[in-house]
């Protein structure tokens, strides 16, 4: 069923309540999450992007009894990711000639994943124009490597709509569709975790096009992203975080996160939020268990920290694997201006706190000296090297 939006503006994509992962499992998702696609009838009938393909024939079936699919002018794939281009093979195959405006790169990523089809691409760069009719025009704006070089912004003149695909959107299920209407704390918490495990390697791309969608001084009433909650109260709240999300984001926080073998490794870890607390009562400290945490969780907190210290106990000349893979994720991430020690235990050969130090640096941390490396079980004594390793840390 189509909702409307504003105007002859209507959602009408999927709320997927059941979707636990994403891009494979590598993202968790906790409250759903919905693929949101848009439909324009001005004089001109426009579809903006679609759904992912195991919703392909509901979502061309809900299409079909909203309108005759013959009256679709053209289609805008603001994005070829599946989740988004999942149904338009098969809407094709019912309006084969029907015009697609993309950018270059997403023809390549639809015939990538579609094959070669003949489909009726036109490819549009940032300040193209479309008129649809009733006096309105489409903008349409490259938002390359937001996240993926093929994504694009299609603003709504008139209306006053940004249709930003992924950008600015929530993994999180809104039947209600805005976010005047969304539970605020958990669409915050969840703007921030795809933020943080997204968008976060590209900040610096972002700042830029944030600059650069402002610069075209287009009033914007409506964000309305391809993922979650529609930004209609109050829009450019998610711009300003994004802004400054996208600047080395920090608050007055510290993560510790470990893994452990015999609970050595933990004992530190909780001598040093301990301690924290001590050196700097203001300051939030929060431990996470890698084995036991979701990994996207602990990169918001991470995202959140102004540094953080990693544990691992030596094993096999090197670290737990929990913590290695941890490691690769968070160099992925691309975090700035943060500060990181590294601590653990070791009973034969000792590597861990230096090969943590060096994981660390290559994932763009800020790296103490100082280490917390505790020969066998943690004793009273080890336990002096920890007030070092903290003022280093807050430092
Ligand atoms: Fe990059 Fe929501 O797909």
């Amino acid at each position: 069923m189509k909702r409307r939006v504003k105007n002859n503006v209507y959602w009408i994509g999927y709320i997927d309540w059941e979707l636990k992962h994403f891009h494979g499992d590598d993202y968790s998702i906790e409250h759903g999450s919905s693929q949101n696609a848009y439909l324009i009838e001005e004089e001109k009938t426009v579809l903006i992007d679609t759904v992912w393909l195991p919703h392909r024939f509901e979502f061309v079936e809900n299409l079909e009894k909203e309108i005759d699919l013959n009256s679709i002018d053209c289609i805008i794939a603001n994005h070829g990711e599946c989740d988004h281009s999942g149904a338009l093979n098969t809407l094709m195959e019912k309006i084969p000639g029907t015009p697609i405006y993309c950018t270059a790169n997403a023809v390549k990523s639809l015939e990538g994943q579609y094959g070669k089809k003949g489909w009726n691409f036109h490819v549009v760069k940032t300040g193209d124009t479309l008129d649809i009719g009733n006096g309105k025009q489409l903008i349409f704006v490259e938002m390359r490597m937001l996240h993926w070089p093929d994504s694009m912004a299609t603003y709504i003149t008139k209306d006053n709509i940004l249709f930003s695909n992924d950008a600015f959107g929530q993994h999180y299920a809104v039947e209600e569709l805005f976010n005047d209407k969304a539970d605020q704390c958990v669409m915050n918490h969840e703007a921030m975790k795809y933020f943080a495990n997204i968008l976060n390697p590209y900040a610096m791309l972002l700042t830029r096009k944030l600059k650069e969608i402002t610069d075209l001084n287009l009033p914007i009433d409506i964000i309305a992203p391809s993922h979650g909650a529609i930004w209609r109260k109050d829009p450019m709240q998610i711009v300003e975080k994004y802004a400054l999300w996208a600047d080395a984001y920090q608050e007055d926080q510290v993560t510790i996160v470990y893994d452990t073998m015999w609970n050595g490794t933990e004992k530190i870890a909780h001598a040093i939020a301990r301690e924290i607390t001590k050196q700097s009562p203001d300051t939030v400290v929060k431990v996470f268990n890698l084995s036991k945490t979701d990994k996207n969780d602990l990169m918001t907190e991470v995202m959140k920290s102004k540094a953080i210290a990693v544990g691992s106990p030596t094993v096999g000349n090197d670290i737990l694997s929990s913590v290695s893979g941890w490691l690769a994720f968070l160099k992925q991430l691309k975090f700035k201006n943060k500060k990181a020690g590294a601590f653990g235990t070791w009973g034969w050969s000792g590597e861990s706190v230096p090969h943590l130090q060096t994981y660390l640096k290559d994932a763009g941390f800020d790296v103490i000296d100082e280490g917390v490396k505790v020969y066998w079980t943690p004793k009273e004594e080890d336990f002096e090297m920890v007030p070092a390793f903290v003022e280093s840390l807050l430092k």
